[in-house]
């Protein structure tokens, strides 16, 4: 079984998705992590993320670079967002987004593009959303537990930002996929929205 789980930035479209695969049995990739990876890579090396040269030659990051925490950040996540406009970047990832995918048993994955682009074919689809005010609640909470020195209404005006570059850019822009299931998790505790997930992946996969 497949599941795409897509969503915008601190939707809990992450939670969800870890919870979903624990659920069922099956491996979870955080695709976001990819995008990440890359645009971490090309500042270190000093290129230019608006750059695609740049951005495509720091798509051969290695391994293990996505084990560090230092991908957690907001200003990778803004270089993530910067990268992932150019259609090379994208291509680039598709492959290795797909295998996953592939696995014998079926897997969930999470992002902007899993059920329109990824896995369009994918067994249950969820589009995770809530409202700028209470992700960037949210995000500033783990900022702050991480140590991070941000303010609510910084990280707010990034959300923002991003949420236009995700939605605005013309290669696979976030949207809601067709047959996808709406979850709003804007007035849900975790454990709510994921029992709902559930619930919602359940219903899609007895059709
Ligand atoms: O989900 P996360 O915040 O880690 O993603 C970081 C950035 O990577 C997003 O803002 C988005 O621009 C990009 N991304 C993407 N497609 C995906 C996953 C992430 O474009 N499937």
């Amino acid at each position: 079984m497949i599941i795409a789980v897509d969503g915008p930035t601190a939707s809990g479209k992450g939670t969800i998705a870890r919870a979903l695969a624990r659920h069922f049995g099956l491996p979870h990739l955080d695709t976001g992590l990819l995008y990440r990876a890359v645009g971490w890579q090309v500042a270190a090396s000093g290129g230019d993320p608006d750059q695609v040269a740049d951005a495509l030659a720091a798509t051969t990051f290695p391994d293990r670079l996505l084990a560090d925490p230092a991908l957690r950040s907001e200003a990778t996540g803004a270089l993530a967002s910067r990268v992932s406009i150019h259609p090379e970047v994208r291509a680039a990832l598709m492959q290795r987004q797909r295998d996953f995918a592939a696995q014998p048993g079926g897997a969930v994955l999470d992002g902007r593009d899993i059920a329109t682009v990824i896995a369009p074919h994918a067994d249950a689809k969820l589009f995770i959303t809530a409202s700028v005010a209470s992700r960037a609640l949210r995000r500033y909470i783990e900022m702050r537990k991480a140590g991070e020195d941000v303010s609510r209404e910084s990280i707010e005006a990034d959300l923002a930002a991003r949420d236009a570059r995700d939605t605005a850019r013309s290669a696979a822009p976030l949207r809601q996929a067709e047959g996808a299931a709406l979850l709003d998790t804007s007035a849900l505790p975790p454990e709510v929205a994921i029992a709902a997930a559930i619930a919602l992946v359940e219903k899609q996969t007895a059709r």
